[in-house]
């Protein structure tokens, strides 16, 4: 009898975990791997970033002032922009989140003596001095080489407002909000492309219906314009929470195909909103609970796809994932509205698998953002006065971005499982792709806490000759870097790979993720 209950729960567990494929448990997974000159490229934008005005990710995060003794450009921390740049930040979206549908963007312009004080409500009730604008912002992606993202308030603002804000950014020629500009020392405009119409309407942003926010978007959008139309502005709806699918049918039936530029998608790994657990002190059972709800972007994607293709067949309207990443309960003793949090080999292997599901979604997913880059969620960066760390998710997203605008190679696989407690995942993920140099990347991550993993691909399929190969990996699954310890969990040459008869085999180590390059 228990040995039939146990076939029936790991039958049901196969059929439920993904929609990948049927599971095997060989000894080495066989990773079909075929070019096609029709597949997508990889949008580098895949990688971009979050800054909010939250907690210290702005401020005494990127922004110390320029009277700090922290070596900074116009106030913003010069370690934090090279490091940022070698990560190749493609775009960063700011100031919210929540706090964007709060922010009226004439407060932080102008001399910092005549800045008003406003109230951030959402995040801790601190007061927000305004001295970190749209000046600072933008001229902060300038020294990045990233593309700015700005969040529109539709929520507390009004459409005079949002317009005037693009005037302000964008238009080059003599107009009331360009004049303003030059006069506050910026006489070429930014010619700000990504705009967010609010952010999560369906909640802090105004808790509206999908009917009432499509109707606003409609409104909004027609003033939030190039004026010509030309596409040099690309606005992107606020979408759906994870499984709203309602939210995503509702505003692709109701608003314009041409109106729209991208549909956003939030998606947090949260085991449950009340009981988050801890960032470093986490059990299997917990890394398991992350792991399903990182692991179900899959699904996500391609069911939210599946609704945009019915309308725009031609996936021409983007679908941008512009937050999501592991979210714990806040480091104990910090300010509970600050959400700042560690980051660990957990971290790193849910980045790793995220971006393999962008990747392999790449014909409509062009665009995401890892919520948050500086001291909030799941980081790529903590700061603690003058010191700097990077954390296992820098270093994922560092030996990913060889993906960055290349072009995806489609892989067949049947993936393992990963056990635990009778419940399984599928133990691998894999993406892969040619860039313009004809180097060919594979990534893989083995989300099993115990077992390692081999992965086998014909080296003809690959059409390569010798491979390199990096690998992240630690001893323990809560490993991460701390201020003592800053360079624990650090990228590493990977010597676990051969090649026999023609076959790669590569081995991957318990929550690892490995990169290989061939030539
Ligand atoms: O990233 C933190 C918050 O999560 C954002 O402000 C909001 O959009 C989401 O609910």
């Amino acid at each position: 009898m228990l040995k039939f209950k146990s076939i029936i729960s790991r039958f049901l567990a196969i059929f439920f975990v993904s929609t990948l494929s049927v599971y095997s448990q060989a000894e080495s997974t066989v990773i079909t791997i075929k070019s096609d000159e029709n597949a997508p490229v990889i949008n580098k934008h895949i990688y971009g970033h979050f800054a909010e005005h939250l907690g210290r990710c702005i401020y005494d995060g990127f922004f110390v002032g320029d009277n700090s003794e922290i070596p900074n450009t116009n106030g913003v921390r010069n370690d934090i922009v090279e490091a940022l740049k070698k990560l190749q930040i493609p775009n960063l979206r700011w100031p919210g989140g929540c706090f964007a549908d709060t922010y009226h963007w004439k407060d932080g312009i102008g001399p910092l003596d005549k800045r008003p004080t406003i109230v951030n409500t959402w995040w801790g009730g601190v007061t927000e001095d305004n001295s970190f604008g749209t000046h600072d912002f933008l001229n902060m992606c300038e020294l990045l080489g990233a593309e700015p993202y700005l969040s529109g308030n539709i929520g507390s603002g009004s459409v005079q407002e949002f317009a005037d804000w693009v005037q302000y950014t964008n238009f080059a020629g003599t107009s009331p909000m360009s004049d303003l500009r030059k006069e506050n020392g910026r006489e070429k405009p930014w010619n700000v492309k990504y705009w967010g119409m609010g952010n999560e309407a369906w909640g802090c942003g105004g808790n509206m219906t999908a009917e009432y926010y499509a109707n606003e978007y409609r409104k909004y959008a027609t003033f939030v314009t190039d004026w010509e139309n030309t596409g040099s502005v690309v606005r992107i709806a606020s979408g759906a929470s994870s499984d709203d699918y309602a939210w995503t049918e509702t505003l692709m039936k109701n608003v314009p195909a041409k109106m729209l530029g991208g549909l956003a998608l939030h998606h947090y790994s949260v085991i449950d909103w009340n009981k988050k657990g801890e960032s470093v002190d986490f059990t299997e059972d917990q890394y398991f609970g992350t792991m399903s709800e990182a692991l179900k972007m899959e699904e996500l994607v391609t069911k939210h796809s599946a609704i945009m293709d019915k309308y725009d067949p031609a996936k021409k309207i983007d679908l941008v994932v512009d937050e999501w990443g592991g979210w714990y309960d806040v480091e104990k003793g910090s300010n509970p509205g600050f959400l700042y949090q560690q980051n660990t080999m957990r971290d790193a292997v849910l980045a790793g698998s995220t971006l393999n599901i962008f990747h392999n979604h790449a014909d409509r997913v062009r665009m995401a953002n890892l919520a948050q880059c500086v001291n909030v969620l799941q980081a790529v960066i903590l700061t603690k006065e003058a010191k700097m760390i990077l954390t296992p998710t820098y270093h994922v997203m560092e030996m990913y971005k060889v993906h960055q605008d290349a072009k995806l190679i489609p892989i067949k696989f049947v993936s393992p499982l990963y056990i635990y407690n009778n419940k399984s995942l599928p133990a691998l993920n894999v993406s892969a792709s040619k860039d313009s140099k004809g180097l060919v990347h594979v990534s893989m991550v083995n989300v099993d806490s115990k077992k390692e993993n081999k992965i086998e691909i014909d080296m003809n399929e690959l059409g390569v000759k010798s491979i390199t190969a990096k690998v992240l990996t630690s001893k323990a699954l809560q490993d991460h870097n701390s201020f003592e310890n800053p360079t624990k969990i650090q990228p590493a040459d990977y010597k676990g790979f051969e090649v026999k008869k023609g076959k790669l085999i590569v081995t991957i180590p318990p929550f690892s993720v490995v990169v290989v390059e061939g030539k």
